[in-house]
């Protein structure tokens, strides 16, 4: 695949238009709900991009932004006792839910949870052997991005593997897509995420991306695998 450089991906992406203390409040406010809403499309999508991260017994696993927590449970199983997973996400109630979840599938031993911005990771460098996030990417604004990306390269290990399912800009948009991008640039309180260039975003950042797919829930969605050179 092609270099691209760190401005390739911006044109038509549009901005976030909420502050992080509007996206925690926003998810604070619909976590109880949150699987209701979105685990029946977002579920499959989800399922895809932790195949391509095949996380392995005694890796070190860090999820971004894991919402109610259901990925968090897959990627603990899948280190087993022997390895550790660590979670970040903005939103207080959305940790509450997901200790809620660890307690009850009793793997909250194997898994650190942390209630903080993702920009900024509280890990070592080269500390962790995968890093997992899915539907939110989209929701760091574009300036942002370039350096959300070198923070989780940061912590990964060289050789580590960084899987994102995304909602994409990429392939054919549709009346769909463009009547989603309209509510989100009137009202981005109802639709925070905003379509992003997945791939190209993960590449500029410096990861050698290994493999990708273009996916469809209601809208496109890439899921990608991208991997910190050795
Ligand atoms: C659209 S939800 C996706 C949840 C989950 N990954 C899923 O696929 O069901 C986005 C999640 O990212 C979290 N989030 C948003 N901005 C964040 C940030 N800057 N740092 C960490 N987490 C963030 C939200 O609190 C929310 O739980």
């Amino acid at each position: 695949m092609t270099k691209s450089t760190s401005l390739d991906y911006e044109p038509g992406v549009l901005r976030v238009f909420q502050s992080k203390d509007e996206t925690k409040a926003f998810y604070n406010k619909i976590a109880k709900v949150y699987d209701l809403l979105a685990e029946h499309s977002e579920q499959p999508m989800r399922e895809i991009g932790l195949q391509m991260l095949a996380a392995q017994a005694g890796e070190s696993i860090l999820e971004v932004g894991f919402g109610t927590g259901h990925c968090l449970v897959e990627l603990a199983q899948s280190v087993g006792p022997s390895g550790r997973v660590k979670g970040i996400d903005l939103s207080e109630s959305m940790v509450e839910e997901t200790r809620t979840l660890l307690k009850e599938t009793e793997l909250e031993d194997r898994v650190e949870l942390h209630c903080g911005d993702a920009a900024h990771l509280p890990f070592e460098s080269n500390s962790i052997d995968g890093i997992f996030t899915s539907f939110t990417l989209e929701l760091f604004d574009t300036p942002e991005l370039p350096q959300v990306l070198a923070e989780w390269q940061r912590v990964l290990r060289p050789g580590g593997r960084l899987a994102v399912v995304a909602i994409s800009k990429e392939g054919k948009q549709g009346i769909v897509m463009k009547a989603y991008e309209w509510t989100h640039k009137h009202f981005p309180n109802l639709m925070d995420c905003r379509p992003i260039f997945v791939s190209q975003a993960i590449e500029a950042a410096g990861f050698t991306i290994e493999k990708k797919k273009a996916e469809h829930m209601w809208v496109p969605v890439e899921v990608v695998l991208g991997v910190k050179p050795l």
